[in-house]
């Protein structure tokens, strides 16, 4: 959820650190902290943005070349600069950075009280400063209190410890953990962004490991302290691009990056489209998940599997598969997408299908993810680095997959051009005037709801996902045919509603229910190719295949949602209490 960071080399490390941390704070962004090692540790922390925080407290003024940084999304304590990271033991001559949940830290807490080390936060995260802290009082060596410490830790976690001599030392249980190799220094970061400016030389530990860093060099050991070789990996030049240019917003960016990647979709996955179809066609079952965003693909998938190739596919929220597990049969398929590839909830429905012999195939953007390691076939979504935490552009390739998958499943009855969609997608992009203009509008209402039917049912779900996390305005996506059975309720002069309604075989019905909260008072936003008196705003949308509607009807929604962000003066990139791969269930 959140991003931790480590330094060990020649240079200044808390300027090094904070430079990370700005790059990483898409992860998790409601509270800073840096610490380094220089006579003693020195640390510095607060809440809020690491800009702000930096601004107030200089952060990277700290002297030291080793040193440790974090950026929160709380999960146990309150957002408190107390509660920020990094934590110290309570002698203060260790302190800590983590990521993810410590299940037994009460437990742990309480013993280590009865022993008298004091806490001071009311996060979980401390009772490893100070288990580290009672190990090394024990042992007086870093690697076996280490050893000891992953050993008593449950949950899930990646943590870096620094200790009085200047030693770094971090651990890998279920949350991501990358070491950055440059050419006199070391990294230790949840995300290559930590140190791409600086090395593009990675190794990407596995769970269940640790690793040293001090005078001696890098060592890397498993949790029973055997040592462990791995291959350096160069990572893709692409993640070095992950900067906002002239855009005001990474959202604002990611939009507007779609015309290319959708084309990129799917693509420099060698045969991996091929592959997953012919599984699919000769599957007795198959299950698609994913979370959020990546659910709402997956619902596109279910219909257009469905009506073109005639191929039933169960869509499951990943979060509800471990409450039914018995909904998946034995030997059948589990496709699962995730932007992040690192979604706990996503990887608990791995886990749990693979226990009916699934076969897991996925659909990632992160190629090093966890997701993507622990599935047999993988298709890339390759639209570079999301940094939005509104998903926009991963979501347009997801759904580009799905298409490329639908074309092959139903042997060419539609035939994806990617460079036709993608003019229509740069046609909704060109003029923002219109769409600006209804965000005003929007500023002071306080519901919103999209209809849609069929396949544009997903679509306005995912529309108002996006209108929530980026505007806070309550939105609600209803299949059109639903709204007579309760939602009409809901219309009056003080409700808008967004209506999916290209011109397709759902065109009339859908232009009836407009009609129906019309008579109620509601305003109308039409979403059309076609004009209607009945819409009090009309987003138009170029004429395309009928099959492809869905890749171009959500880009308006994408920009109106940005706009009314801005419009209520919030910031788009980081909506509130979210983050942006939620590795916690
Ligand atoms: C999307 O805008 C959200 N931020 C969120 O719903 C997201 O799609 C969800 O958390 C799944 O993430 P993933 O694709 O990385 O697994
Ligand atoms: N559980 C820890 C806390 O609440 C770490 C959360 C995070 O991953 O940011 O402080």
């Amino acid at each position: 959820m959140c991003s931790i960071i480590g330094y060990y080399g020649n240079g200044l490390a808390a300027p090094i650190l904070v430079r990370g941390l700005k790059r990483m704070e898409y992860r998790g962004y409601d509270s800073v902290g840096v610490a380094t090692k220089d006579k003693a540790i020195l640390l510095k922390k607060g809440v809020g943005k690491v800009a702000d925080v930096n601004n107030l407290l200089h952060l990277d003024s700290l002297p030291g070349s080793v040193g440790i940084g974090h950026t929160r999304w709380a999960t146990h304590g309150s957002v408190t600069d107390v509660n920020a990271h990094p934590h110290p033991s309570s002698s203060g001559q260790i302190a800590i950075v983590h990521n993810g949940i410590i299940d037994n830290y009460e437990e742990l807490k309480s013993e280590l009280q009865q022993k008298g080390y004091q806490f001071k936060s009311q996060t979980d995260s401390e009772a490893i400063a100070n288990l580290l802290q009672f190990n090394y009082d024990q042992t007086q060596d870093i690697k076996k209190s280490m050893i000891q410490t992953v050993s008593r830790l449950k949950g899930h976690y990646a943590f870096v410890a620094m200790f009085q001599d200047g030693t770094l030392s971090a651990a890998r249980y279920h949350e991501p953990l990358i070491v950055g190799v440059g050419k006199r220094s070391y990294f230790l970061s949840s995300d290559v962004l930590g140190f791409i400016e600086k090395t593009d030389v990675a190794i990407y530990l596995d769970n269940g490991e640790f690793v040293m860093l001090n005078k001696g060099g890098l060592e890397i050991y498993d949790f029973e302290g055997r040592p462990v070789k791995h291959q350096t990996t160069k990572v893709s030049k692409e993640f070095a691009d992950a900067y906002k240019g002239d855009y005001a917003h990474f959202t604002l960016k990611e939009i507007s990056e779609q015309p290319s990647t959708i084309i990129r979709a799917g693509e420099s996955s060698g045969d991996a489209i091929n592959s997953v179809t012919d599984f699919i066609k000769h599957a007795k079952s198959v299950y698609i998940t994913g979370s959020g965003t990546s659910y709402n693909a997956a619902l596109v998938a279910k219909y257009l599997w469905q009506k073109y190739a005639k191929v039933k596919v169960e869509p499951i929220i990943s979060s509800e598969l471990s409450f039914s597990p018995e909904t998946v049969e034995p030997n059948s398929i589990l496709i699962a997408i995730s932007q992040s590839g690192e979604s706990a909830d996503v990887l608990e429905a791995v886990n749990i299908a693979r226990k009916s012999n699934a076969k897991i195939f996925s659909i990632v953007n992160i190629l090093t993810s966890s997701l993507a390691q622990e599935s047999s076939l993988v298709i890339g979504m390759n639209c570079g680095p999301e940094i939005g935490v509104a998903a926009t552009k991963s979501f347009t390739s997801q759904l580009g997959i799905i298409y490329k998958i639908t074309e092959k499943l139903c042997d060419g009855c539609i035939k994806v051009d990617s460079a036709k969609i993608s003019e229509a997608v740069s046609e909704v992009l060109l003029d923002h005037s219109k769409i600006k203009h209804i965000a005003k509008e929007l500023r002071d209402i306080t519901d919103i709801y999209i209809l849609g039917r069929a396949v544009h049912y997903p679509i306005a779900a995912e529309s108002a996902l996006k209108l929530k996390e980026l505007s806070y305005i309550h939105a609600e996506g209803i299949p059109g045919g639903e709204l007579k059975h309760g939602p009409l309720a809901l219309m009056d002069s003080n409700v808008y509603v967004i209506i999916i309604n290209p011109g397709d075989h759902t065109y009339s019905d859908t232009l009836t229910s407009a009609r129906e909260i019309k008579a109620r008072g509601a305003k109308i936003i039409g979403i059309s190719n076609k004009p209607s008196d009945v819409y009090d705003h009309w987003i138009e949308i170029p004429t395309v295949d009928e099959v492809f509607y869905p890749l171009i009807e959500i880009i308006p929604i994408q920009l109106l949602s940005y706009y009314s962000a801005i419009e209520k003066n919030t910031d788009p990139d980081y909506p509130r209490n979210l983050a942006k791969s939620v590795t916690v269930k």
